[in-house]
């Protein structure tokens, strides 16, 4: 069975009773199960502040497991039969004894037959008790199995900024030795995002194109539809920068502009990945945009005269031989009218123009669409049928449903769990990319009054200024490939 010495794990919880546990955690358990892929003794042990019954606990993850998990409960082992192997534990984090319970009660149930030594942790709690569960970890000895191994996965946020992020490594690092320590970027899990290393390094025809010499500009947009919701206490200190620019924005960048390492493991690729990070010029306010959707100050828990952005576009260079001076825009809100996250290279325009009244002939384009629709697209230019050499821009697509079927595509937290488990830290950032993270996004995190935007609009009208005076324009979010750019620059006849 796929776990790194063929043990089974007893998998710690802590925010048991959370939404993360219920909507991800355990319904990514649940259908690694079903495939057969966690080892049949595989166990959970919940833990969390709330005192609950198992029985309540075990109606909750039901309904979790019903409503989000791809693999549903009856398509596999029958839940009653999944639900034994979850047990739960009502405790204080700061509190000694905690950890020694979790210790005896992992004991008793190895004493009771088919043993989980291995233990692996997950903080699925709010960041400011991830030192008192460390420290209780560490502590208690918890992290120091006598049969198997121990590792600890760490959601985001992780810090609030450097010096909070080296805090929080420096407490991880006293605990736990580096290798054994998974800090998760959920984004990493996306099947589509595993594809762009896939995509670039498992073709020879795009490579060869994957730089300054054909690359005119590159546009990651990372757009959702939602506001706030219920985590406006959060996000209000958060901001899009600390939410989604210094992770997720970060490392699609970081992939879709790193090198080839020569082999792939953890350690080459995360080398690569940090290597794109050094090379990214230092970032002020003044090379981007801020927004904040409109109602966002009445959202429960903002502050009624919050400067928090909920939107941000940035230009970006990458100072080495690859992308010299190849602007990188990128942009996220929350809001917005569409919710799409897609990578897109724009090549540059053709070098002569050999067809008289075709005009300049619209640039070639290929875009990576990550989430939703799930697709890869190549638009080119193509002889409008009848008299003459007219142009028409035309779609040259894969779709993951269309090809692979609408369930192939297993959940990020699938992913990243059976990594962890298997010992595989190549999906998890490393110490050093979270730290070269924050000292890009620091320098951004200073008050800005935000531009107002619309709610379901395409974000501030700045934004497409801050583009055009660049000699550019964001290209549509509504995932309508081949784009139609009415009025682009480069389209105008
Ligand atoms: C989370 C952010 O990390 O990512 C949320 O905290 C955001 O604010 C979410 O909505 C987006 O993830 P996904 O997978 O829905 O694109």
């Amino acid at each position: 069975m796929p776990n790194s010495n063929g043990k089974a794990t007893t998998i710690f919880i802590f925010g048991a009773s959370g939404d993360l546990t219920q909507r991800k955690l355990v319904p990514a358990l649940h259908s690694l199960n079903c495939e057969g892929l966690l080892h049949p003794h595989t166990r959970i042990i919940g833990a969390a502040r709330s005192v609950l019954d198992h029985k309540t606990l075990s109606d909750a993850f039901l309904a979790g497991v019903t409503d989000y998990a791809r693999l549903k409960p009856g398509m596999c082992e029958r839940w009653d039969l999944f639900s034994e192997r979850i047990s739960y534990l009502a405790g204080s984090y700061d509190d000694p004894e905690t950890y020694r319970a979790l210790a005896a009660l992992q004991a008793r149930l190895d004493a009771e037959g088919n043993p989980a030594p291995n233990r692996l942790f997950y903080l699925a709690i709010p960041p400011q008790l991830y030192p008192a569960v460390i420290r209780g970890i560490g502590e208690s000895g918890l992290n120091r199995p006598e049969k198997g191994w121990a590792r600890i996965i760490v959601e985001k946020p992780f810090g609030s900024d450097l010096a909070t992020a080296q805090q929080l490594n420096d407490q991880l690092s006293a605990v736990f030795d580096e290798s054994s320590i998974y800090r998760i970027d959920h984004y990493l899990g996306k099947e589509t995002v595993q594809n762009i290393l896939f995509f670039r390094f498992g073709n020879s025809i795009f490579e060869p194109l994957w730089n300054r010499t054909h690359v005119d500009h590159v546009q990651i947009t990372m757009a959702e539809t939602v506001g706030v919701g219920h985590r406006g206490g959060y996000y209000d200190r958060a901001g899009v920068l600390r939410d989604m620019f210094q992770n997720h924005l970060l490392q699609l960048l970081t992939l879709t502009a790193m090198e080839p390492p020569s082999v792939l493991n953890a350690k080459t690729l995360r080398d690569q990945k940090a290597q794109v990070l050094q090379a990214i010029r230092p970032l002020s306010p003044a090379d981007g945009i801020y927004g904040q959707y409109e109602g966002y100050r009445s959202e429960p828990h903002v502050a009624p005269n919050s400067h928090t952005p909920t939107y941000i576009a940035l230009r970006l260079f990458v100072d080495n031989w690859r992308w010299r001076d190849v602007p990188f825009y990128v942009r996220s809100g929350k809001k917005l009218a569409h919710k799409t996250t897609e990578i897109t290279l724009q090549f540059k325009s053709v070098p002569h123009h050999l067809f008289p009244g075709a005009g300049d002939l619209p640039p070639n384009r290929l875009s990576l669409v990550i989430q939703p629709n799930e697709s890869i697209h190549l638009r080119f230019e193509a002889k409008r049928p009848g008299a003459g050499m007219q142009p028409e821009a035309v779609n040259m697509a894969f779709g993951y449903g269309a090809h692979f079927g609408d369930y192939a595509l297993p959940d990020a937290y699938e992913r990243l769990l059976l990594d962890a488990l298997q010992g595989d830290a190549s999906l998890f950032a490393r110490r050093d990319e979270i730290e070269l993270a924050w000292t890009l996004t620091d320098p951004l995190t200073v008050p800005v009054e935000p531009y107002p935007y619309a709610a379901a609009s395409d974000g501030p009208a700045e934004s497409d200024a801050f583009l055009m005076a660049n000699g550019h324009r964001w290209f549509p979010m509504d995932d309508n490939h081949p784009h139609s750019y009415p009025g682009d620059p480069s389209d105008q006849e």
